[in-house]
């Protein structure tokens, strides 16, 4: 296994890793800048990799910030392996979190980010925002890097098998099926109305946990996304209580 490096905007790296063995990738993001950021861990399993990878692109013991998504193995798994390998270091995560999870779970107290709440690493500017249950975990929220309009978008769009590093290739296809494997998303009546408030944010790339980074229309692609969410809601809705509507 090897872990690949990819620049997919200014100054912002995906490390990239593919398990053969479960034929799945999982991908960590590093902000290059004057704090630089780690969004995603890795599992600490494939923390030997993933801090080599870091390594090659800035010395670790300068890695500022730690975030992730939510609390679960492949996002922060490592996450005591970096407080201890990158002395200034903090971990940073939604408030929420902090109380029900981080505050216990890290080795050194976390930062609390309010929603939406703008981290400044230098010219790079990371604003989390909090998508409870979206795709999945009551913690849950992504990071968008306002500089270069990249949503770091977390196990949406999550697609089983190896990916190219960077694709305008449709993701919403890809990703449908994983789901239909998986079951890995909340389906709620506001899945997919949290999925199109981040359309709203014009990212011009999405950063893929488990799949490639896109370049295409993303826009266009969460919306796709939400709007099969909100099909597969009225399904299972209809199916099991008669009709209900997703939230606009
Ligand atoms: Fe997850
Ligand atoms: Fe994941």
């Amino acid at each position: 296994m090897e872990t690949q490096i990819t620049e997919i905007a200014p100054n912002i790296y995906r490390l990239s890793t593919y398990v053969a063995d479960a034929d799945f990738m999982f991908n960590q993001f590093l902000v290059v800048d004057d704090e630089p950021l780690l969004f995603q861990t890795g599992l600490r399993m494939l923390f030997p990799l993933v801090s080599d990878a870091v390594g090659r692109l800035i010395p670790i013991e300068q890695l500022r910030w730690i975030t992730f998504g939510h609390v679960e193995a492949d996002e922060c798994g490592s996450m005591n392996l970096w407080l201890a390998a990158s002395p200034n270091a903090q971990v940073a995560h939604g408030a929420l979190g902090c109380r029900t999870s981080v505050n216990d779970l890290a080795d050194r107290p976390p930062r609390a980010l309010q929603d939406r709440e703008v981290m400044t690493l230098g010219t790079k500017r990371m604003r989390r925002i909090e998508t409870p249950h979206v795709p999945h975990g009551w913690d849950a929220g992504l990071f968008y890097e306002e500089s270069t309009s990249t949503l770091l978008c977390g196990d949406l769009f999550t697609a089983v098998g190896d990916s190219p590093a960077l694709t305008e290739h449709e993701i919403t296809g890809p990703a449908l099926a994983a789901e239909d494997v998986f079951r890995a998303t909340c389906l709620t009546p506001s899945t997919g109305a949290t999925m199109r408030s981040l359309a709203d944010l014009q990212p011009q790339t999405l950063g893929l946990m488990h799949g490639p980074a896109y370049a295409g229309d993303c826009v266009q692609a969460l919306h796709d996304l939400a709007g099969a969410f909100d099909e597969r809601l009225a399904t299972e809705g209809a199916r099991l209580h008669g009709p209900i509507s997703p939230v606009d």
